[in-house]
């Protein structure tokens, strides 16, 4: 069997470590790079430390409008495609990149198969929403994450497509967790376990418009304790552009950090503050107070579970939320027992394996 995976986006390369794992010995994995993320410390590092093959090919493709960036990678991936002739496409979560690989497969008939399908946000503001939608009704397979992500897709008709995995973060989480538990806390300077926070904030819904912007930063420099303001390129930029300090108050501005770093600041943290999918979750796994700046999250178990907060249209009370006290505890396992990438595995053999073997 050969399975062509399409990543471009940081998000995808720790969704991709346990699966090319899984894939080793029991299939022909090829890699392709749509270049979506390029910067060393968005791509490189990932790679790197969570020891997944170099990318095959990598269409470089890089920044850009979302219809110029879809397009491009569109374009590259049907003649990737059409040389490497897999017996499936996998593409993983919402970002441009799945969407145009989810495209480039279905118009030239090459199966489709979609981990994390059936998340939805039902916030038709937010990209992710568009192509996580589009790609679950293009792909051949949809492979779940959670219960609530495949009652989504039974809703939309699509349940007899529908194979229910876990969730392939928990498992790179719990073997990134267990490696750190022996090694020391390698914080940044000044930071002690138990008294920051971590921050971060990309989504254009919370960066592009500056009173924004500006309300949120406020509020994180009005926390108790320090926070570690992880910025990503989005955030860094526009904030310069609309003249907003970040560093101010409490907050502490870095680089984003490599994933084994993030999860260590994560699980050392007082409480997260974020607009990322992914963080929420870890911060559950790790059980740490999360605080999302969102009207809506696809996680909902971690909202359920009394782990995660919504603050979007009155950010007066966002401080006040980040410093709540932790909720009471809970061995829920909404996310799985660590082991989806070898379920994924085994529902591609199933579905696509070819018949003469
Ligand atoms: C993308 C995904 C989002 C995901 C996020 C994770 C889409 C629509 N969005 O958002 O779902 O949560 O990745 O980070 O696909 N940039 C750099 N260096 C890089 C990459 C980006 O400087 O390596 C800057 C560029 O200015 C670029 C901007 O960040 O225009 C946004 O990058 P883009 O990939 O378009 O979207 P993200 O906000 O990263």
């Amino acid at each position: 069997m050969k399975i062509l995976s399409v990543v471009g986006a940081r998000p995808q390369f720790v969704k991709l470590a346990p699966i090319a794992k899984a894939m080793e010995g029991a299939a022909e994995h090829v890699i392709v790079h749509t270049g979506q993320h390029y910067d060393e410390l968005m791509s490189d590092v990932f790679f790197r430390d969570l020891g997944i093959p170099a990318p095959d090919v990598n269409l470089g493709v890089g920044s850009g409008k979302h219809g110029a960036q879809t397009g491009t990678m569109l374009a590259g991936l049907e003649e990737v495609l059409e040389a490497q002739r897999p017996d499936c496409v996998l593409v993983y979560g919402d970002t441009n990149s799945t969407l145009a690989a989810a495209l480039a497969a279905v118009k030239i008939h090459v199966p489709v198969a979609h981990l994390e399908a059936g998340l939805r946000s039902f916030n038709r503001r937010m990209p992710e929403e568009h192509n996580r939608v589009l790609t679950d009704h293009a792909a051949d397979l949809l492979l779940a994450p959670t219960q609530v992500a495949v009652d989504h897709l039974a809703t939309e008709g699509l349940a007899d497509r529908t194979v229910l995995v876990g969730d392939v973060m928990t498992d790179v989480l719990h073997a990134v967790r267990d490696r750190l538990t022996a090694a020391e806390p390698a914080l940044p300077e000044g930071l002690t376990a138990g008294g920051y926070y971590v921050s971060t904030i990309h989504r254009p819904d919370n960066t592009d418009d500056p009173e924004r912007l500006g309300a949120i930063v406020s509020s994180l420099a009005a926390l108790d304790r320090p926070v570690l303001l992880l910025a990503h390129p989005r955030l860094a930029d526009l904030a310069q552009r609309h003249g907003i300090a970040l560093e101010q108050g409490a907050i502490r501005v870095s680089a984003p950090l490599a994933y084994p770093q993030l999860v260590d600041a994560a699980r050392n943290a007082a409480g997260v503050v974020t607009d990322s999918g992914g963080l929420q979750k870890e911060a559950f796994l790790l059980r740490v107070p999360c605080t999302t700046i969102r009207p809506e999250t696809e996680w909902v178990e971690t909202v359920d579970l009394g782990w995660n907060v919504l603050v979007s249209e009155d950010l007066s009370t966002l401080t006040a939320t980040v410093q709540r006290p932790a909720p009471a505890p809970t061995d829920a396992t909404p996310y799985g027992d660590g082991h989806a990438a070898e379920r994924t595995v085994a529902a591609l053999e199933d579905a696509f394996a070819p018949v003469s073997r």
